[in-house]
């Protein structure tokens, strides 16, 4: 019989890290309590006492998660806004952060506002630049360096490894918003990043009916005491339903984003040079800029979130996109269902966003049929 010390990451999910010789139960139960009882020694029965603080709800998806990214600790928290603004929060004033200029809009926006407010310095730098990092980073001022590889929506690749060797060397902590890879394709820590960020509402979950965030540090360390910190008195924390909900997703994370990837390599090779589009933007296609780079820190596949650029420009776009039958117009990913959105109409006139551009969110459907879908779509432009 094995302790379980050798078993790969996807045994260890498809269990959701529980350990049924506990209680019995096979599926992971569902824990409502938010405060937890003294012995008559004023003792705690068990670790944590009130769930704003810490719940034993989190014991087995928290675990999890830091195993299946090899971090030491994980955190759940009610958002990935509320997971990423944590780690923001826990810099003093006159701290600088250096963040890509195409990210995730909603954080980049909050960052905007956030840190002008709070005397933190922000510098967005241009991750198709390489040279961008170097002019950025300022050693003993810049504290975090935020990066996000595949980066959403153009999936500019950056290198973990070479970012990290930077951070450091500028005295900074790399965090990296790893939502889309998921641990499945990527594990940052392995490359050196410190923290490393998901918006659980998407891959972790998979099922569209849980918002949650996730941090996973590599080490334990004052930063990371000041996070759970932040968590523990601001209260943004996941409730109960919905950490369960998360831990039942998390089961079957491996075999959603395995087949989802496969299915966006499918869909990529299928449109690459379709003479309606300008551009397929995938890091999977030999043909994309961070092909190489990808290759070596993504394991198992490139994930399936892609683009498509339409020659025809905006209106074109807004075509295809009205004229899907399968594929559902709404926004957000990583869900089992495929979704398409046109960004730059989403995200308003401040965006940087190709108006060209569609990004879609592949699901677990049969490949054949989400081609077809976007072929009849692409016909009718
Ligand atoms: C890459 C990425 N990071 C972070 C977030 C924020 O996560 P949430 O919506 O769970 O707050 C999102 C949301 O779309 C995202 O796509």
């Amino acid at each position: 019989m094995s302790d379980g010390k050798t078993w790969r990451p996807a045994t260890r999910a498809a269990h959701g890290g529980h350990d049924s010789s506990m209680h019995g139960d096979v599926a992971p139960p569902l824990r409502p309590s938010t405060n937890f009882a003294r012995d008559a020694a004023n003792k705690l029965i068990a670790p944590g006492s009130y769930s704003r603080a810490e719940s034993p709800a989190y014991t087995e998806p928290e675990a999890l998660l830091a195993e299946l990214e090899g971090g030491a600790e994980a955190m759940l928290f009610a958002s990935g806004m509320a997971a990423a603004t944590a780690v923001v929060m826990a810099l003093r004033p006159g701290d600088r952060i250096a963040a890509p200029k195409v990210m995730y809009w909603g954080l980049r926006d909050w960052l905007i506002e956030f840190c002008g407010q709070w005397g933190i310095g922000l510098d967005l730098y241009d991750t198709a630049d390489p040279a961008a990092l170097g002019r950025v980073l300022q050693p003993g001022e810049t504290k975090l360096l935020w990066i996000e590889t595949p980066a959403n929506p153009t999936w500019d690749v950056l290198d973990i490894a070479a970012c990290a060797a930077a951070a450091k060397a500028a005295g900074a902590r790399l965090v990296v918003d790893s939502t889309v890879p998921t641990p499945v394709l990527t594990r940052p820590i392995a490359h050196g990043a410190d923290i490393v960020l998901h918006s659980a509402t998407k891959y972790l979950n998979g099922h569209g009916d849980v918002v949650a965030g996730a941090l996973v540090a590599a080490r334990t360390d004052d930063f990371w005491a000041k996070i759970a910190s932040v968590r523990a008195h601001g209260g943004a924390v996941l409730g109960p339903f919905e950490t369960w909900l998360l831990q039942r997703g998390m089961r079957t994370l491996f075999i959603r984003v395995t087949r989802a990837s496969a299915n966006a390599l499918a869909i990529a090779r299928h449109f690459e040079g379709h003479p309606k589009l300008k551009a397929v933007l995938y890091a999977g296609l030999e043909s994309h800029p961070g092909h190489e780079v990808a290759r070596r820190q993504m394991d198992g596949g490139f994930g399936g979130m892609l683009s498509l650029r339409l020659a025809g420009g905006a209106t074109e776009a807004l075509t295809l996109v009205a004229n899907l039958r399968l594929f559902v117009r709404a926004t957000s990913l990583g869900g089992v269902e495929s979704l398409i959105e046109h960004r730059a109409s989403i995200e308003g006139p401040d965006s940087p966003v190709p108006p060209d551009l569609l990004r879609l969110s592949i699901g677990i459907e049969e490949p054949e049929d989400l081609i077809a879908d976007l072929e009849q779509a692409l016909a009718a432009v």
